[in-house]
This record gives structure tokens, sequence and C-alpha cells, in this order.
């Protein structure tokens, strides 16, 4: 039997097919589009490699459609084949697939957490756990996941910068930022090319408003990230994030056309960034131009292949900016109809969350804030359920902001910008709109207060 560089014995006929796997895994970690590419050349060393063909399934999820699902479940099928009963780590991968191929996302996560209980230098399993457990918005799963196995490992363990990344984003995402951003600095320090603890540091940055070290970070020549896969394109987004809190919105309209989108876009992290900066900058009063259009092509593509619900939040969401309403209906329909769904994460809160929040997002497009109002208040804490990140759900937020001004809800309005204003001191935006609130309410003192900060954080970053 065969053992990996971490010791793991795996079911494997030829250690060169071994050798490629594991290189395919560090292409896959630090976003190299050549991944897939380098995976399929362990199979001309062993064809039945039931964990080469586990992880060809595992790539495949992650294009987040319903399309590749019978090749998935035939990655499944052709590793149980291939594995013997005694293999029950690697069986557990298995288990893990045919989770992720039905769209039931926390039984593949459970399969992830029993692996990681006794096999806790599976990092496969770990990273996997990390960015699927990502879309159910369980922050303190995601860092518990991660703090559950560090303690057994240390910088002797090949792969231990990875285990740093997600450290970091796990403590992020719980409110730890001291202490996630040493762990991602760290991550950094030893692998240059990890995007996800870029992307982690980012998130602390932002979560802190330091935007000027945010920009620092990010703001990089492209040719540096030219062999890696549309992921880049989100930590463009989170670079765009820093300069629009700044104010800076014409950089922000060069990143989104040079960096973010470039062209009509095929792909779902594209949609969910592309909307959510269009969005953005429009509650700031920029006009956006035709760039909707770029986005609502593949959004309407998007109809009867339900995933991810944050996808569909920012699909509905683009259709509905674009006023695209017979399209919107028709998603709608497509909703209601999907959330009938057995076993599926997503179909499990299409019902009570998701169709709301796209509800409410269509009548705010539609200058309707009432209902808006109405569909978006009940959830503003619940809306974690959709998965993503703080950062990107801040978004709705944002959106529903708006949507209390709109509706001179002007108390409702206060206490949203009040809380935003408290976690992000340096919105320039945010103080802006809350100096108006507070006029329109009739308290011109604070008011006046708000406008200062708002100068104060154009110099403060
Ligand atoms: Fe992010």
């Amino acid at each position: 039997m065969l053992t990996d560089s971490r010791g793991l014995e795996i079911t494997c006929s030829d250690p060169k097919a071994l050798d490629i796997y594991e290189s395919s895994l560090l292409d896959l970690w630090n976003y190299r589009i050549k991944a897939p590419k380098t995976l399929k050349a362990a199979f001309d060393h062993d064809a039945d490699f039931p964990m080469a063909h586990i992880v060809r399934g595992y790539i495949m999820s992650m294009l987040e459609s319903v399309v590749v699902r019978p090749k998935m479940l035939a990655s499944v099928e052709h590793a149980r084949a291939h594995l013997d009963p005694a293999q029950r780590r690697e069986l557990m991968h298995a288990d893990a697939l045919a989770g992720l191929a039905t769209g039931n996302i926390t039984a593949a996560c459970a399969s992830w957490e029993n692996i990681l209980a006794d096999y806790p230098h599976d990092l496969l399993a770990l990273k996997m756990h990390h960015h699927v457990n990502f879309w159910t918005g369980r922050n303190y799963v995601i860092r518990n996941t991660v703090t559950g196995v560090f303690d057994a490992w240390d910088a002797s363990m090949p792969g231990f910068s990875f285990v740093l990344g997600m450290m970091c984003f796990g403590l992020e995402e719980c409110g730890e930022y001291s202490r996630a951003e040493a762990f991602g600095r760290r991550a950094i320090d030893m692998n240059g090319d990890d995007l996800w603890a870029i992307h982690s540091v980012a998130h602390v940055l932002e979560m802190q408003g330091r935007l000027d070290e945010g920009i620092t970070l990010l703001d990089r020549d492209p040719a540096e990230w030219a062999d890696r896969n549309p992921f880049q394109g989100h930590n463009w987004w989170h670079l765009a994030l820093f300069a629009l809190e700044k104010g800076d919105y014409d950089y922000v309209l060069k990143i989104y056309d040079e960096r973010v989108i470039t062209s009509n876009t095929e792909f779902f992290l594209d949609i969910q960034n592309g909307a959510s900066l269009l969005k953005r900058l429009e509650l700031q009063g920029v006009n956006v131009g035709g760039r909707w259009d770029g986005l609502t092509e593949y959004a309407e593509k998007q109809i009867g292949d339900h995933v991810l619900s944050f996808t569909d939040l920012h699909s509905c969401l683009a259709l509905a900016a674009n006023k695209q309403h017979d399209v919107v209906e028709k998603y709608l329909v497509s909703l209601k109809s999907f959330a009938a769904t057995p076993d599926n994460y997503s179909a499990s809160i299409t019902n009570s969350v998701v169709i709301p929040m796209c509800e409410g997002l269509v009548a705010f497009e539609s200058g309707d804030f009432d209902a808006a109002l109405a569909r978006l208040w009940p959830l503003r804490d619940q809306w974690s359920a959709i998965g993503g990140s703080h950062a990107q759900r801040d978004l709705f937020t944002q959106i529903l902001i708006d949507a209390a001004i709109g509706a001179k809800a002007y108390g409702r309005a206060q206490t949203l910008l009040s809380q935003r204003l408290t976690l992000r001191p340096n919105s320039v935006g945010s103080w802006n709109k809350y100096a108006d609130v507070l006029k329109a309410a009739g308290d011109t003192e604070h008011a006046q207060r708000a406008a200062i900060a708002a100068i104060a954080a154009q110099n403060i970053h």
C-alpha cells in the first residue's frame, strides 16, 4: 500500500500516478488553471486510481452546476468499485462526493468531518470542507473544523501553510481579527502562491476598515495571477471593495472592467462578484452604464440550474436591476419548484429565506420600497443561511438600508446605519447616508456630526 506525502494510505498501483495526483492537488489549492490537466495525467499511470477519480468529481463540483452531476456520480461509482472495504477514509471521500452530487452539502460536510476525526492530516478533506461549508454560512463550523485538526499539524507537515490560511479565514468569520491576521500573514510568508490565504487576510482588512492596507495587499500586476483560475476575480472584487469604501468609484469601474468581468461570463462566481459590485456602485449613485447586460445573459441560464442559493440571489438581483421583469418571474417560479427537492441544503432554505429575499430585491428594483422593506427587514439577521462571507452579505444590508430610506422608515434606516458604521467606521458612503437620514428625520445636530464624520473618513484609512 502506498502512502501520500502526509503519511496516509492511499489505493494506487503506481507511485508515478501518486506523484502526479499530489501535484494536481497543489495546483488546485494554489488555484492554478492547469489542475484538471495535471490530474488527467495521473490516469496514464493508473486508470483506476480511486482518489484521482474522486478529485476529478470534486473539481467538477466546483462548477456549481447540476449539469456535471451525472459525471460526478460516475466518479463515485468508479471509485467505490476499486476500493477495498478496509479503505474507510477513501470510501468516506466517495460518500462526500455522492453528497455533493445530489446537493446534500451538509451530508458531504459530515463525511469530511468524520474523516478528519480519524485522519486530521487529510488536507483534501479539510480543504473541501472549508470551501463547501462556506456556502452554508455556518461560521463556527468553518472555524471549528480547522481548529479541530490544528493541534495535529506543524510546519514539518507538507501543506501546513494551507492550514494556516484556513485558520485565518475561520477566525476572521468569527470576528477574531488579530489572531486571524497573524495566521494569514504567516501562511502568505510560507506560500505566496496561496490565493486563499491572501484572500483571508483581505477579509480581515475589509472587516476592520483598513482600506489602504487592503489595496496594498491586492493591487498587484494581473500578470502575477495570469495562470490562475477564475477565483482570482474574487480577489480583484475585494480590491474593488476597498476602493469603493474609500469613495473612489472611477477606480472601482476600472477594476470591474479590466479584472472582475472581462467578458460575458459563464462562471457562477463572476455573477456573484459582478452583481455585487454593480449594485454597490448604484447604491452610491454611480451610473454603471450597460454593464448589467454582460451579467444577465448568464443569470437567465441559471433558471433551472439551482445549486448555490448565493448565486440565485445575485442572478435575481442582476435580472431585476436590468429590468428583465418577465425573466425574474420565471426565475422565481423555477425556485419555487426547486424548493421541493429533498435532502438538498439550498432547497431547504429556498422557501424560508431565498424566495422572500429575491422578492425583496425585485420590489427594491421596481421602486416599491415599502414591499422591499417588508420582505427584507424580518430576514436581516438570518441571511447568513445563504452562505458566503460577512463582506459579501453586506450587500443585502446596504440594499435594506436604501429600502428603508426609500420607504421613509428613518428609524429602521438609522438602526441599520448605526450597526454598519459601528463595524465600519471608515465608510464614507454610509456616513453620508446617515447624515441624510438624520436630516430627513429632523435631527440636524446629529446630521451635521455624521457629515463631518464622512469628511473625516475620507482621510482616515
Ligand atoms: Fe471573499
